[in-house]
């Protein structure tokens, strides 16, 4: 399957409407469980002030909200994704960081919250690895199904967000449209899916149609409990290829500040766990994920001598990925596992970090 780049594939002209709608809509479910967390004497993490006041109005609708679980849901759908991404660790998560991650920012408006936040350009490398360790908590549940850790992770950082469009209230201005709103929150989540899988097909590991949807479904669910509406969420693969080519022509036109982040994280990034990569290389690979027109945009270098090491890698890679198809699922799950975990725990000193 061939996904399309940023602005490139067949949008559906109906959407605009619609997503003009979602720039002005946050989520107000969220936001005001926030606030009355705020207000109440709870302590601690914000989950846990969450179960503290969920007896309260605005923080039972929440918590009513968030144990409801669609019946489009399914686990069984889920697994091949994760399972695909158990396989294939590494490369995982070079195509979260040079992909996902760095196309996130293309979306210049939605973007002004983070550098308002600042953590990204301070603190990157954790806020990578923290990414990391959110999605690691997703595979590993095939989807945040109440009661698990995933779960947990994905409410705690629904919460963030809530926290996130108060602390950047001042200054912020309304053409952006309204701080981590629907349609940001719809784009950032295809950066885990559609641009997750496209950047993965760059780095030579190709999917299963099983594959595709299951990375798909898992990511609708994930957007459910985050807070993106229901009526907005990509249904299936095609459905996500339309949703993508609208909101990329619509939000992707990097500024300066989508460069300053691109290149705070690959600075980060360069030379740690697990890729060992310098940052020349990373925008080599960035190049490759993003497409040459969007990294232009982003002001990735060329480097030849790393453009033919990278290609060379991506072919070593396709083998590998091809050589693993023959090993039993299960104990690819669990090598792959045990990989994330011992990547996460040399690299940040604690789960349950929200
Ligand atoms: C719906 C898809 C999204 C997912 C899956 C997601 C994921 C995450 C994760 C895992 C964290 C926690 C990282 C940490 O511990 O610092 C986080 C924090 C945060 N996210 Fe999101 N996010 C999404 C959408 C957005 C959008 C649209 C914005 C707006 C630009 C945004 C802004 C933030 C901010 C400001 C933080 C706090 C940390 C910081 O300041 O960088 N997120 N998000």
């Amino acid at each position: 399957m061939t996904l399309a780049f940023a602005r490139t594939g067949e949008a559906d002209e109906d959407l605009a409407p619609r997503l003009e709608i979602a720039r002005q809509k946050q989520d107000p479910l969220a936001d005001d469980a926030l606030a009355e967390i705020l207000e109440s004497k709870a302590t601690g993490r914000l989950f846990d002030r969450l179960v503290a006041c969920r007896k309260q109005p605005a923080c039972k609708a929440l918590w009513e909200q968030v144990h409801s679980v669609p019946s489009w849901a399914d686990k069984s759908v889920c697994q091949a994704g994760n399972t695909m991404a158990f396989s294939n660790v590494v490369t995982s998560g070079l195509a979260l960081m040079c992909g996902s991650l760095a196309e996130s920012f293309v979306a210049a408006n939605g973007a002004k919250v983070l550098t308002r936040t600042g953590r990204l350009l301070s603190d990157g490398q954790r806020r990578v690895y923290e990414t990391a360790d959110f999605t690691t908590a997703i595979a590993e549940c095939n989807g945040p199904w109440p009661g698990t850790h995933a779960h947990r992770d994905v409410v705690s950082v629904r919460l963030i967000h809530a926290m996130a469009r108060r602390n950047v209230v001042d200054g912020w201005d309304d053409s952006w449209g309204r701080p981590v709103n629907q349609e940001d929150m719809l784009g950032t989540l295809m950066m885990f899916s559609h641009v997750y899988r496209r950047s993965l097909e760059a780095l030579g590991v190709d999917l299963s149609p099983d594959e595709h949807l299951g990375v798909n479904q898992t990511w609708r669910f994930t957007g459910f409990m985050l807070g993106v509406d229901e009526d907005l969420l990509p249904t299936s693969v095609d459905h996500e290829a339309q949703l993508y080519a609208a909101v990329s022509k619509r939000q992707f036109t990097p500024d300066a500040d989508s460069r300053a982040l691109t290149h705070a994280l690959f600075d980060a990034m360069a030379n740690v766990p697990p890729f060992f990569l310098p940052a020349v290389a990373l925008h080599e690979a960035g190049r490759l994920c993003l497409g040459d027109e969007i990294a232009d945009e982003l002001d990735l270098k060329r480097h030849p001598r790393w453009e033919r090491t990278i290609a060379a890698l991506v072919r070593a890679n396709r083998t590998r990925a091809a050589v693993a198809r023959h090993v039993p699922e299960g104990a690819r799950t669990r090598v792959g596992r045990l990989m994330a975990s011992s990547i996460l725990a040399t690299s940040l000193d604690e789960r349950g970090k929200f």
